[in-house]
């Protein structure tokens, strides 16, 4: 079995079902369901006995020493992380301390776990750690595209803990030989996104006629992929990946904030118009910049499209579509996450934004 941290999470989440749409191998899902977290979106796994839920801090070594001996998974998938950088800004120790000193946790005890193991289960075990592009800093214009041996210079508290991470996740290789195997993915986007982010958010107020913040002047570059693609990268670095290495994951799909706003307003259009006949892109509303916003990521994909023999099956036309649809038709999800501490959110993180 695997076992996988935030699996109740947007990729955790996502990853869970593709991997029940291709395997039946169980796994337990370790999560603290944390605000980001969300039992319902992997309900019929643990419903139909596949998947195990631990509700479960990642810190907590104790539990994760258990949960380890007791299912003794074949592979420890790592997603688990406080993932949004404006709340990074508002409240960074949280960060370090999931971010560092949980994927710290994991990586001892799963030394410990795999130290004992014998034979074809010592040699089969794999460690997975899944990372962000925001860890090699901020792009100008022209820079070539984020290449796995790209310098890292973090600009956030999130890029920060993530890269204090990634650095744990090879010194364990590197010291302890633990077959570790590192994804550097860009901005994910899809089914079951948290709505603090910028494609949930935007088509969630523009349902409600609430304002869409775009931050700055619209103009910083993320390089999107659609979080099935994500997902099936991470199956096959599993299966396919040299230990030790890091492979950057992305859709060659650099993008604007303005237009990914405006595409998510156009869509909208299509196939929920408003009822007065305006269009959703009249809601569109400059706000104050984020704090040390990067410019712009790009992924250079050619490692893993090389030795993995992945590339994405999305276009951003195809997997906006799919996400504006599954936003429409989920109705139910999104009012249970909308809770009262996400409303919180929204009204500390746009409180001091008015300043186009
Ligand atoms: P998310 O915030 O949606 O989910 C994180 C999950 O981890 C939640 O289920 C949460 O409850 C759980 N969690 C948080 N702290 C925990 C703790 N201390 N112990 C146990 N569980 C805990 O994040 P996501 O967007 O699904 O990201 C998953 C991983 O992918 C993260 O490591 C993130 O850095 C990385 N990543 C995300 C993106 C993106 O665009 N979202 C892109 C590249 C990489
Ligand atoms: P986000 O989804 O938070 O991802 P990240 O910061 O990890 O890339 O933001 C994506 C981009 O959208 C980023 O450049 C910040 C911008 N943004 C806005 O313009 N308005 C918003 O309300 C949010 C949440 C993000």
């Amino acid at each position: 079995m695997l076992l996988i941290t935030g699996g109740a999470g947007f990729i955790g989440g996502n990853f869970v079902h593709h991997w029940f749409e291709n395997n039946q191998e169980p796994v337990v899902v370790l999560d603290k369901l944390t605000y980001a977290g969300n039992a319902q979106t992997i309900a019929p796994f643990i419903a139909d006995g596949r998947a195990t839920l631990v509700k479960a801090d990642i810190c907590d070594r104790d539990t994760v020493r258990h949960l380890l001996a007791h299912h003794r998974p074949r592979a420890i998938l790592h997603f688990a992380a406080e993932s949004h950088v404006d709340r990074s800004i508002h409240g960074p120790a949280e960060f370090v301390q999931t971010n560092v000193v949980g994927t710290f946790s994991m990586l001892d005890e799963a030394r410990l776990y795999w130290s004992a193991l014998e034979g074809a289960e010592r040699e089969a075990f794999r460690f997975l750690h899944v990372s962000t592009d925001e860890v090699y800093g901020s792009l100008g214009d022209h820079d070539p595209a984020f290449s796995e041996t790209k310098a890292f210079e973090p600009n956030s508290p999130y890029s920060a803990s993530k890269a204090g991470s990634d650095h744990l996740v090879r010194a364990y290789f590197h010291t302890y030989g633990l077959p570790t195997l590192t994804t550097n993915c860009s901005n994910n986007y899809g089914p079951y996104h948290f709505p603090e982010k910028l494609i949930p958010l935007m088509i969630l107020n523009a349902l409600d006629g609430k304002p869409l913040p775009v931050y700055g002047d619209g103009l910083n570059i993320r390089d999107w992929l659609y979080v099935r693609d994500h997902c099936e990268a991470i199956c096959q670095v599993l299966k396919k990946g040299q230990l030790g290495e890091t492979y950057n994951v992305g859709g060659i799909n650099e993008i604007r904030n303005i237009d990914v706003v405006t595409t998510v307003c156009r869509k909208l259009d299509a196939l929920r118009p408003r009822a007065d006949g305006s269009q959703y892109e009249s809601l569109i509303t400059y706000v104050k910049d984020r704090p040390g916003h990067d410019r712009r990521y790009a992924i250079d994909p050619t490692k893993i499209q090389r030795d993995i023999g992945w590339k994405p099956a999305e276009t951003f036309e195809s997997g906006i579509s799919k996400t504006v649809q599954w936003f429409l038709s989920n109705t139910e999800w999104v009012d249970h996450v909308r809770s009262g501490a996400y409303r919180q959110w929204i009204d500390t993180n746009y409180a001091n934004r008015t300043a186009g």
